[in-house]
């Protein structure tokens, strides 16, 4: 993800993405270019300059790029430099998502684009635009994600019940060539107060999570019903339901752009909003920057798993293999 559609604008926008400043913008038709943020003259930050037609202008000596990249205008010379020219990114726009392409542009067009039809389904209620600064890496964020038992912890008040009944939920994760899926089905527990007003449920739940975590992209689907003993299989339509989206961008080494939004479906009480979720992402972030700097001084000392982090091994184990040179 590069941006949420709406950041978007005739106002060029800076952002650093994976080490690279990218200015993003809108041309006059409404499309979107990326380009390197970087005059090459002097290496001002073209996003601190402003638009002529669909180009960019330099603030500092006036160059002028076009949305591909090339130089079209430089002031008092009969011709612009040809070797004035700036690595353009591939986007396309979908869903109120910015999506950019950093490998090889020739590969762009293969590459799918995630699937977040949901999202605009007008059977559910959503929000988006969501974003957070985060200062970690993006993996504390992208296992943060993938971990379930510090629900009962970290998100005491809104998602957290019984500990144990968390830690111990039935979870089956089914890697695939690109990330994993999970499913976790937490049986019987004390109804977490972010469901707890609902008159759809009891005072114990079963809750079911779905999950769905490629390089910098994890869903979620949530089927909350009055506790039984159903399987997933049994368990049909739940009353209450709630889908979220997390986008995670890496900026550098140490620090994440961290995007959200979500949907909720049949819910009968106002609990589970866009401001609800970001409150609750909050408490997340006070435990990653801490995590994060603490890690200055204790890297390399051992670390214990507990049984709950199997998900984890197997989504490094993923990375592993999509980080290993490929036979030509
Ligand atoms: S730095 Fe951009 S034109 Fe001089
Ligand atoms: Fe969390």
């Amino acid at each position: 993800m590069g941006a949420w559609a709406s950041e978007v604008t005739r106002k060029p926008m800076r952002r650093v993405i994976m080490n690279d400043p990218i200015v993003f913008y809108r041309r006059e038709d409404g499309g979107v270019a990326a380009m390197e943020d970087r005059c090459p003259h002097r290496n001002y930050p073209l996003s601190r300059g402003e638009l002529v037609g669909n180009s960019i202008q330099c603030g500092y000596h006036g160059l002028t790029f076009g949305p591909d990249g090339q130089c079209v205008y430089a002031p008092g010379q009969d011709r612009a430099p040809s070797a004035a020219k700036l690595r353009s990114y591939p986007v396309v726009e979908r869903g109120g998502i910015i999506w950019i392409y950093p490998g090889d542009p020739a590969d762009a067009a293969s590459q799918p684009v995630p699937d977040l039809e949901w999202m605009t389904d007008p059977a559910w209620t959503p929000w988006i635009d969501g974003s957070i600064y985060l200062r970690c890496n993006h993996q504390l964020l992208t296992e943060n994600l993938l971990d379930i038992s510090h629900l009962a912890y970290v998100h005491k008040t809104s998602m957290g019940s019984d500990p144990d009944r968390i830690a111990a939920s039935e979870t089956t994760v089914t890697p695939f060539d690109t990330g994993v899926r999970r499913r976790v089905r937490i049986a019987d527990i004390p109804t977490p107060s972010l469901f707890a007003a609902s008159a759809l449920v009891q005072d114990r739940i079963d809750q079911w999570t779905e999950s769905w975590m490629i390089p910098g992209l994890y869903q979620n689907h949530t089927r909350v019903r009055p506790a039984s003993s159903l399987s997933w299989e049994e368990s049909g339509e739940a009353p209450l339901q709630n889908r979220s989206f997390h986008g995670i961008v890496p900026e550098t080494e140490s620090t994440t752009h961290y995007f959200h939004g979500g949907a909720r479906l049949n819910v009968d009480v106002e609990t589970i909003t866009g401001e609800k979720a970001h409150e609750i992402l909050e408490e997340d972030v006070d435990v990653l920057e801490a995590i994060q700097e603490n890690q200055q001084f204790v890297d390399g000392r051992p670390i214990v798993n507990l049984r709950n982090d199997g998900t984890v091994m197997q989504w490094r184990a993923v990375l592993r293999n999509l980080r290993a040179p490929k036979a030509a």
